[in-house]
Order: C-alpha cells, then structure tokens, then sequence
C-alpha cells in the first residue's frame, strides 16, 4: 500500500514530467533525477523532512523565470496543488523552497534558509558543478552559440540577479562567475564533501583546456 504522501509525489512527478517535457537538456527530467538522488544521500545525514525534500526537488525548475513564465507558473502549480488537498501551510513550504534554490537568490542575503531548503538547494547545486557541471555549462553556451574562450573578455563578478542573467559572457568565465564559487556556498556537510571533489575536478579540466590551448588562461588561485 502506498502512503498518501507516496502517491501525492507520484502525481506531482506526473505533473512535472508534462510540464518538463519541453524544456531544453539542460533542465530536463534527468536533471531532476540526479539532483533528487544527491538530495537523498544529503539527507541520509541532515535528516530533514523526505517529503517536502522530494517534492521540492520535483517541483524546483517548474516557476523558473528563464524556462517559464513565472507568475502564470505558480499559479498553475498552487492550483494543482489545492486540487490534490495539499494543505495550504504545505503549499507554501513547498514554494519557500522552490524560491530558495536559484543561484540568483543568492543575492538576498538576509534570508535564514531552513533544513530542507538547504538540502534541495545543495543537491541543485551540485548538478552545476564537476563532470555533469562542465557538460551543462557547454550546453548552455552551445545552445546560445557562445563562444568556449575569449582571453580578451574577463570573467566578472556579479552584484545582482539581474546583471548576472544578462551575462553573454564565453563559457570558461561562466566558471569563474557561478561554478567555481558554488563549493564555498554549500551548506550541508555532505554537499560541502562532495562539491570539494566535484571542484577539484572542474580546476584539472581548466588546467588542461589552458595547457592544451597553450595559453596561461585565467587564474586558478
Ligand atoms: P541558476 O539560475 O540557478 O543559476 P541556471 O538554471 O541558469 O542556474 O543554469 C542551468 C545550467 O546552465 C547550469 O548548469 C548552469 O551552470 C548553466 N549556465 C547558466 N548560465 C550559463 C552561462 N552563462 N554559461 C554557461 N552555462 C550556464
Ligand atoms: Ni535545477
């Protein structure tokens, strides 16, 4: 017998593969998959609630701005939500997490993120760092036909959501404007390990794009 809540995630994964099915591979469904799975192995230790973890992991691209129109998303998604007799205080839970997890809410820093927050957040974070991270960072660029490398165009730092959306940067300051920054943002001792690892691999890959290009490249201090 499954658990109301089992079949409430059941539906919201339903809900969210429909939704999903258009959006472009970087954020497809397999996205969801991994960052499900990092957020499970986060939570063997931080112990936060399943539930709301799973779900929010579900549901964290579905109000994307860059993806979706977001006003008219979380509209939907409430809806659906009310009409699966989620209780009102869940569902906003459920939204406080969602909004927690972009790099851009970075930004605001007087917000104290809960257990959960902190789990999903990391686990999303993950999948933009290491191996998975380097093959969605070229994606991104390719599908916008950026170019890999530009020594003349420094990477930057941003002050603000909006400066950092508008960014048409090459892909290799893409590095040193979100991913090689995201270890020091972790928040759970699993995610803080496991981005360690995953940074360390993306600083060999700068290494030896630069050795292969013959060019000293920027810095990796
Ligand atoms: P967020 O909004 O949480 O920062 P995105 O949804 O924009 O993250 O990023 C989706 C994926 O695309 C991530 O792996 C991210 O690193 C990558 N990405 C985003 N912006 C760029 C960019 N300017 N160049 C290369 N990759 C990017
Ligand atoms: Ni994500």
């Amino acid at each position: 017998m499954k658990t109301a809540n089992q079949v409430l995630l059941d539906k919201i994964k339903d809900y969210v593969f429909r939704k999903m099915e258009t959006v472009d591979a970087g954020h497809d469904i397999s996205h969801i998959k991994r960052v499900l799975s990092n957020a499970q192995l986060i939570n063997e230790r931080e112990k936060g609630n399943a539930f709301l973890i799973e779900a929010g992991v579900l549901l964290h691209d579905i109000t994307d701005e860059k993806l979706f129109n977001k006003e008219q998303a979380e509209k939907e998604l409430i809806i659906f939500l009310q009409e699966n007799e989620v209780y009102e205080d869940t569902i906003q839970l459920l939204l406080s997490i969602i909004n927690a997890v972009s790099f851009g809410s970075e930004f605001d820093k007087s917000v104290k993120l809960s257990l959960e927050q902190k789990v999903v957040r990391d686990a999303d974070r993950l999948d933009a760092i290491g191996a998975i991270g380097i093959a969605r960072a070229f994606h991104y660029g390719g599908g916008k036909n950026r170019e890999l490398f530009n020594e003349d165009i420094p990477p930057q730092t941003y002050q603000s959501t909006k400066e950092y959306r508008k960014s048409t940067s090459p892909t290799i300051n893409h590095f040193y404007e979100k991913l090689l920054l995201l270890k020091d943002r972790m928040e759970t001792e699993t995610g803080k390990k496991m981005a360690q690892q995953r940074h360390e691999y993306m600083l060999g890959f700068l290494q030896q794009f630069y050795t292969e290009i013959n060019t000293k490249g920027f810095s990796l201090e």
